[in-house]
């Protein structure tokens, strides 16, 4: 979810600093949500789809990694699980390449957290919890520090970060975190800054937080200085399977099918510093060719227009230009009727008639998305979304000149390795439940 504005705040308020290794933890999908429908799920994820340094290096041999997993069939989003503070409370977080900021609940609460799937984390029972002091580099109101006389004593900064219509609010703060699922490959990284919320909004699936994996200084993959990392997301349907994810040296992707192209620079500000660009230059279906207007995803020096791959957003969202060649396209090879109840429950644009809500959809070619030196094959299940007897193009269209957004439903059973180091993003076809 890409990240709209930060409104920060300096309260006063001494600190806690470490070293590192490398990060690995693991992406699941949690079990079935009987009360929330896909429709809902897309409906969400519409909603919440817009957006949201002494960084230590992990050592070449250490490697971070998290189990990652997809959130309940209705959320649009995948988790990792991490942990925070010692002794470590384990937790799921929204795996966010679209935003920068690492939070998660902290009591108490005032009764304005949401409830979340794990207890909530205390920092009176955590022997290194520490406040980030104001004149941090990572200290979210640094700026609002230029020029004023420095505090006496350290301050802590409080936030509110806000994702499309979802937000989170609290204070900054430092702790030392747990990455990995077994013992053995377990890191332990201190002074991690990071949000401890006591109020947000109520919509972040099921999680118990969020890890920014951005471009910022605030995310977790600039705070280990990983340099890369790779996720594969597990198909959305799948909601026992869990992934990997490779913060480090881990994060690898080697063989036979990857694909590289090279990260579009990002425009200087905030938030679009954040995001990871990529030059989109064309789009096929089947072996057709769409007559997209070669500037369509241009980024603009003006920082508008381009196009971001985004784990934390669901629905991928193209300008209208582009949309609507797809749009046309698809309708020209679907012979069912279109439906706009279809429509109205799942939030998208396009959706077909299925003639009963156990009938299979029709065969559709893949969708290939041409990125400047490699093309993106998604088969069917990646573009088109079944939801009892509704069959729906999963993309939506945006004003022209507006960034478009590769959102994780694109991105499902794909390793996606983003060399952050190199400037490049690698892919290739996996399925992610055997990674
Ligand atoms: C959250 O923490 C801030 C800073 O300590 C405080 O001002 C605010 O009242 C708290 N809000 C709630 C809902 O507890
Ligand atoms: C931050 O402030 C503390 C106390 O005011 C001071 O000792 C320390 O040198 C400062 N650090 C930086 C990076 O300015
Ligand atoms: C954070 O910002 C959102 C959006 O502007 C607002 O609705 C919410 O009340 C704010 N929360 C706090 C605790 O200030
Ligand atoms: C999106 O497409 C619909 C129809 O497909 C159209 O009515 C609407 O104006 C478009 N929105 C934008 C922002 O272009």
């Amino acid at each position: 979810m890409a990240s709209l504005t930060v409104l920060t705040a300096l309260v006063c308020a001494t600190l806690a600093a470490g070293g590192a290794a490398g990060v690995r933890v693991e992406l699941t999908r949690i079990h079935s949500h009987p009360g929330l429908t896909a429709s809902q799920f897309v409906r969400d994820a519409l909603r919440r789809d817009m957006h949201r340094h002494n960084a230590r290096r992990l050592a070449m041999s250490g490697t971070v990694s998290a189990p990652t997993r997809k959130s309940s069939p209705g959320g649009g989003e995948y988790l990792m699980t991490l942990a925070i503070g010692t002794p470590p409370l384990s937790y799921p977080a929204i795996a966010d390449t679209g935003s920068d900021l690492i939070w998660t609940q902290c009591a108490p609460c005032g009764g304005q957290c949401f409830k979340q799937p794990t207890p909530l984390y205390n920092p009176a029972s955590s022997t290194t919890f520490g406040v980030l002091p104001c004149n941090s580099s990572l200290s979210m109101c640094a700026g609002a520090l230029a020029g004023a006389p420095p505090p006496p004593q350290g301050c802590a900064c409080t936030y509110n970060y806000t994702y499309g219509t979802g937000w989170t609010a609290g204070v900054q703060r430092s702790e030392t975190f747990t990455f990995g699922s077994s013992p053995a490959d377990q890191t332990r990284v201190s002074g991690i800054a990071f949000g401890c919320s006591n109020a947000s909004s109520d919509d972040f699936s099921g999680s118990s937080g969020l890890v920014g994996l951005g471009r910022g200084s605030l995310s977790l993959v600039s705070q280990l200085d990983a340099g890369r990392f790779s996720y594969c997301l597990t198909p959305f349907q799948d909601t026992r399977s869990t992934s990997t994810l490779f913060l480090g040296p881990s994060a690898s992707l080697d063989g036979t099918g990857v694909h590289s192209t090279p990260f579009v620079a990002s425009p200087a500000m905030a938030p679009m510093s954040t995001y990871y660009y990529l030059n989109l230059k064309g789009i096929s279906l089947g072996t057709t060719a769409l007559s997209i207007p070669p500037n369509a995803f241009s980024l603009n020096a003006d920082g508008t227009g381009g196009l971001i791959i985004d784990s934390g957003t669901t629905i991928t969202s193209l300008v209208d230009a582009a949309y609507q060649q797809v749009r046309a396209a698809v309708v020209s090879l679907v012979t069912l009727p279109t439906t706009m109840d279809g429509s109205a429950a799942t939030g998208l644009d396009l959706c077909f008639a299925l003639p009963s809500p156990t009938s299979a959809p029709p065969a559709m070619p893949s969708m290939t998305l041409h990125f400047d030196g490699a093309d993106m094959v998604l088969p069917a299940d990646n573009y088109m979304i079944l939801d009892s007897g509704v069959w729906c193009l999963a993309m939506q269209n945006q004003t022209n000149g507006a960034m478009s957004t590769l959102g994780n439903y694109q991105q499902q059973n794909i390793h996606i390795l983003y060399d952050v180091g190199r400037e490049t993003l690698s892919f290739a076809p996996t399925k992610c439940s055997t990674l």
